[in-house]
């Protein structure tokens, strides 16, 4: 009996080690295995055992946490669970000051983000942004664009940011008439990958790209957009830079490209 208790222990403290360390850990170097240990396997396991999703136990993390409006408590209660506990695909606390520099280098009137999901990136511009400047944020996904809200609600960001639920390829042409906006001082795209240069060539025909506008564009390595980075860096009309950064929250390597519009 006791060699039997002995076994189960044994082998759940096995099964422990290797869920909480020895596989994150083996998983950290390699992109395909990262995404589908924790995308994949982790976030359906657990959605699973605690019939509730990665975005509602984020939001928990949020309200548990983060000090109501504080953006930078939000900030650092998403990048805490996301080390701790689970792995989501905000921009995160490595490329994220990547991304604050460029916000506060170009210090936009207009600001437009492509995909939001639970509004981590949001909460990371809107914060930088001048007075009076309002980031647009589009995410597809009713329930992404509902946890959103509620993470900017507790950031106390709601008057600077609109969050539109629609499909970009849809709400692009209609930025104008929506919001009045002629064009866009910086661009942050962060949806799905395939959509990065239909997007931009849609903002291009719009004409809601000055002289001067700035692209940013995250995980231009891992996923990967390389017909985005083969025209950015080979058309004439843009001014390229990479940063090289990790795939938020591993060792993987991924960047963000920064282009600039010279009309
Ligand atoms: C990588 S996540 C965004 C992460 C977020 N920018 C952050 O760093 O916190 C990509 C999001 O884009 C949304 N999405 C993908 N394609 C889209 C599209 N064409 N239009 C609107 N939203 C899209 C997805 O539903 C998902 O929530």
């Amino acid at each position: 009996m006791l060699t039997v208790v002995a076994v189960c222990v044994g082998l759940v403290g096995l099964l422990y080690s290797l869920y909480t360390w020895l596989i994150p850990a083996a998983v950290q170097y390699n992109s395909w295995l990262a995404l589908l240990w924790h995308d994949v396997i982790v976030e359906k396991t657990l959605n699973a055992l605690t019939s509730s999703t990665r975005p509602q136990r984020l939001l928990r993390a949020v309200q548990r946490k983060a000090t109501k409006g504080d953006p930078q408590s939000v900030i650092s209660a998403i990048d805490y669970f996301c080390r701790n506990s689970e792995w989501a695909m905000n921009v995160g606390d490595e490329k994220g000051p990547i991304l604050d520099s460029v916000v506060c280098e170009v210090s936009p009137a207009t600001a437009l983000e492509l995909g939001t999901y639970c509004g981590y990136s949001s909460v990371r511009i809107a914060r930088l942004l001048p007075v009076g400047t309002k980031l647009i944020t589009l995410e597809f996904h009713p329930d992404y664009a509902c946890i959103a809200r509620q993470v900017i609600q507790h950031a106390g960001l709601e008057d600077k940011i609109f969050l539109v639920e629609g499909a970009s390829g849809d709400l692009i042409p209609k930025m104008a008439d929506m919001f009045g906006i002629s064009t866009f001082d910086f661009v942050f795209l962060d949806h799905w990958k395939d959509r990065y240069l239909p997007d931009l060539k849609l903002l291009e025909e719009c004409q809601l790209l000055r002289k001067g506008s700035v692209l940013l564009a995250d995980n231009v390595i891992c996923p990967g957009t390389p017909d985005y980075l083969e025209y950015v860096r080979n058309s004439p009309r843009y001014e390229s830079r990479y940063f090289q950064s990790h795939l938020e929250y591993t060792k993987v390597e991924d960047g963000l490209e920064k282009s600039v519009f010279l009309g």
